[in-house]
């Protein structure tokens, strides 16, 4: 087992790596102040994990909610069984949520411990991939709005990120994808040596060897711990994390929510980033090829798709979050690790990557 701190003051807390860490009641219950606790988990994870994750808890009163599955049941409405939950087992400030699952369930169980009561200690046990190298660690918690997605939130740290290698054995092939995009993208922002790993080490990640898994879990979870620490509000450096966003989220919306998963997008997105930056005269040809061909490694899609046009792209992008001032900032490429946040481009570089980005 691995262990990392996301260095935060006195709000910092440790990111626990490895295989067989369910069932290992230590490691949790050093991080369950009081005497009770709620799991929150979903209809897919619970058969799988629940049990053992309850089993770490004996002599602590512990009660769970079961969500229904999916990222259309990240909003309000649903949110509330889990305050339900809480105040029907009577649960005090001093209770403890417990998120068992992917980015969705981690996302809403962290904005109920954020919210009930103003605010209850919070473990996150993410089981996905995604879930375990990004929306775990940082602090950002939320549900869905019908008019956009991630609008109503908090920040609010865990007291601990407990990421079992094991679990991600029952995880979806694409999902497992999905989840490799957020791993190129922390290479392709900082660090070309895990850039060059990830090119050599690829096929043991679809396999699903674990000590690969780990390491790459580390690396990425160390990176993200990092620019966190330096940026935890997103004012600037966090804003690198974003790499491939801008394009991706534009994407998963253009196509209708749901049809592309949001590390699709987001390999997609990368690879129209590096078009762009070449393009631009940023990063050189090869360095281009290898994104794209890492990317394609990872069974993720490297183009746009061809029914978007630079208009729809230019419309769905000007309506992102990221916009400041009325400037679309983007994350580009000086070359592989070499990120930058800039809006030193023109509106003609950019509808010439995404021409680029979606012709076969
Ligand atoms: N808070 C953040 O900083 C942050 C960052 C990135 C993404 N997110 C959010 O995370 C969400 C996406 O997370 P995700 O990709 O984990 O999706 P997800 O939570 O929907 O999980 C994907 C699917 O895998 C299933 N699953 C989870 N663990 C499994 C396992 N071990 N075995 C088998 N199936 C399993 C889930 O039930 C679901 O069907 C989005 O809502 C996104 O907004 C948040
Ligand atoms: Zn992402």
């Amino acid at each position: 087992m691995t262990t990392l701190t996301v260095d935060l003051g006195e709000r910092s807390y440790p990111i626990y790596i490895g295989d067989a860490l369910l069932g290992q009641a230590d490691l949790l219950k050093q991080h369950i102040p009081g005497n009770s606790a709620l799991i929150v988990s979903n209809e897919t994870v619970a058969p799988l994990y629940l049990e053992k994750t309850r089993s770490m808890l004996s002599g602590l009163r512990n009660e769970a909610v079961i969500l229904p599955d999916g990222e259309k049941y990240k909003n309000l409405e649903v949110l509330n069984q889990i305050y339900d939950g809480l105040l029907r087992n009577r649960f005090d400030r001093n209770t403890t949520v417990i998120a068992l699952g992917g980015g969705v369930v981690g996302d809403m169980a962290g904005f109920a411990a954020a919210s009930y009561q103003r605010g209850v200690h919070l473990v996150q046990i993410p089981t996905t991939l995604l879930s375990q190298v990004d929306s775990s660690v940082g602090g950002k918690t939320g549900v869905n709005h019908a008019l956009g997605k991630n609008m109503i939130g908090a920040f609010y740290q865990p007291k601990a990120v407990i990421a079992d290698t094991d679990t991600l054995d029952t995880l979806p092939d694409r999902e497992l994808s999905a989840g490799i995009a957020e791993v190129i993208k922390y290479g392709l922002i900082c660090n070309a040596d895990f850039f060059n790993w990830l090119e050599q080490n690829m096929q043991r990640l679809l396999e699903r060897d674990k000590q690969a898994l780990s390491h790459a879990i580390e690396v990425s979870c160390q990176t993200k711990a990092d620019v966190v620490a330096a940026d935890e509000r997103e004012s600037g450096k966090r804003a690198l994390l974003n790499l491939g966003h801008t394009f991706g989220h534009a994407i998963e919306n253009g196509m209708g929510y749901g049809e592309w998963l949001h590390g699709e997008a987001v390999g997609a997105g990368m690879c129209m980033a590096a078009i762009m930056s070449n393009h631009m005269g940023w990063m050189n040809d090869s360095e281009k090829h290898r994104t794209i061909e890492l990317i394609a490694q990872a069974k993720l899609p490297t183009r746009a798709p061809a029914s978007m046009s630079p208009e729809k792209f230019l419309d769905l992008m000007s309506v992102d979050k990221k916009v400041l001032d009325g400037v679309l900032r983007l994350v580009l490429m000086k070359g592989i690790g070499k990120s930058v946040v800039t809006d030193d481009y023109t509106l003609d570089n950019l509808t010439t990557a995404i021409e680029l980005s979606t012709s076969a």
